[in-house]
């Protein structure tokens, strides 16, 4: 079987990065078309300078990075530098990034790319604010009826938010962006907390990473070491979630995690609210399912698979 074609949004973020070097990881199963960058957990030229330095640690400096939105569709940029620290890409030092950023705007790439490839092959795979999907869709409606699948990171129903108490992060940031998205039509599968939060860097875990012993097993075990102090101290948990690996993890193996297809709203006015993902998992409604929810995952699984997996670059 061909490899599958994917689009990276993204904002790294360190849990980003390790989503990016699990894909870079399975070039037999994952094509990465190219990896778009947004503003989010920091600014976008801090983005898209984060994602050009995971390309080069993984040693994939052909692989092309776009920069994208600089700002939500109608409100003022949030970021998490409490979470990532600084740069985004806090724990590791990792050297400048040499390749150079693609000249072409991130929405157009999207747009073009999925006119360009057969309809129904490419997959979108975003790990932050969905600025940069949600612009595209609205300038080409044409496309989003061209996308195979959206796996994003975002939302939460049992876990509720993390950024604010009803909104987790991704959706927060840009609502209205979410909402274009959820109401694209397109198929979407949805990572949210629920599941992020099971699969837990224990020490054991991140000793794994480490003992890869290459400079990418090095760094990943810097990175989440670096996050985790802000996990463990707000939930009292024994490691940080890696959050948006969880979504090229799914593209891998999907068996790792179970959900259900159920009606997903954003909520986008109410102040105490806001950026909330309304999840019908009770199925209490009788608004149409627009995802797949996921709600578990085998950690144990998920993460032999990332370090088998990191292990290779
Ligand atoms: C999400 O927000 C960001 O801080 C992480 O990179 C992840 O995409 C988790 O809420
Ligand atoms: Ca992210």
């Amino acid at each position: 079987m061909s490899a599958r074609k994917i689009i990276i949004d993204t904002d790294p973020g360190q849990d980003d990065a390790v989503a990016i070097l699990l894909a870079l990881a399975s070039p037999e199963e994952l094509e990465v078309l190219g990896i778009t960058c947004v503003a989010g957990n920091v600014p976008l030229p801090l983005t898209e300078r984060n994602a050009r330095i995971v390309c080069e640690l993984a040693g994939k400096p052909d692989i092309k990075v776009f920069a994208g939105c600089d700002a939500p569709l109608a409100r003022k940029l949030v970021t998490a530098e409490h979470v990532h620290g600084k740069t985004g890409l806090d724990g590791p030092t990792l050297p400048a990034p040499t390749m150079a950023l693609q000249p072409e705007h991130a929405v157009d790439f999207i747009i073009n790319t999925l006119r360009a490839e057969p309809s129904g092959t490419v997959t979108l795979c975003p790990l932050g604010p969905l600025t940069n999907i949600a612009t595209a869709f609205q300038r080409a409606p044409d496309i989003a009826p061209r996308v195979a699948e959206i796996v994003l990171m975002g939302g939460a129903y049992f876990e509720v938010g993390n950024i604010t108490p009803a909104a987790e992060f991704n959706i927060y940031v840009d609502p209205e962006a979410a909402d274009i998205v959820f109401r694209s039509g397109a198929p979407i599968t949805v990572m949210p907390l629920d599941v992020t939060h099971k699969a837990l860097v224990t020490r054991a875990r991140n000793e794994a990473f480490r003992s890869i012993g290459s400079p990418v097993g090095i760094a990943v075990a810097q990175m989440t070491e670096f996050f985790e102090r802000y996990d463990k101290e707000k939930y009292g948990s024994e490691g940080a979630p890696l959050h948006d690996p969880c979504v090229t993890a799914y593209l891998l193996q999907p068996g790792l995690f179970t959900g259900r297809h159920i009606n997903v709203e954003i909520e986008t006015h109410s102040p105490l609210t806001l950026g909330m993902t309304v999840a019908d998992w009770w199925r209490v409604t009788n608004r149409a399912p627009n995802c797949t929810f996921m709600g578990n995952v085998n950690a144990d699984g998920f993460f032999a698979l990332l370090t088998e997996r990191l292990a290779r670059l």
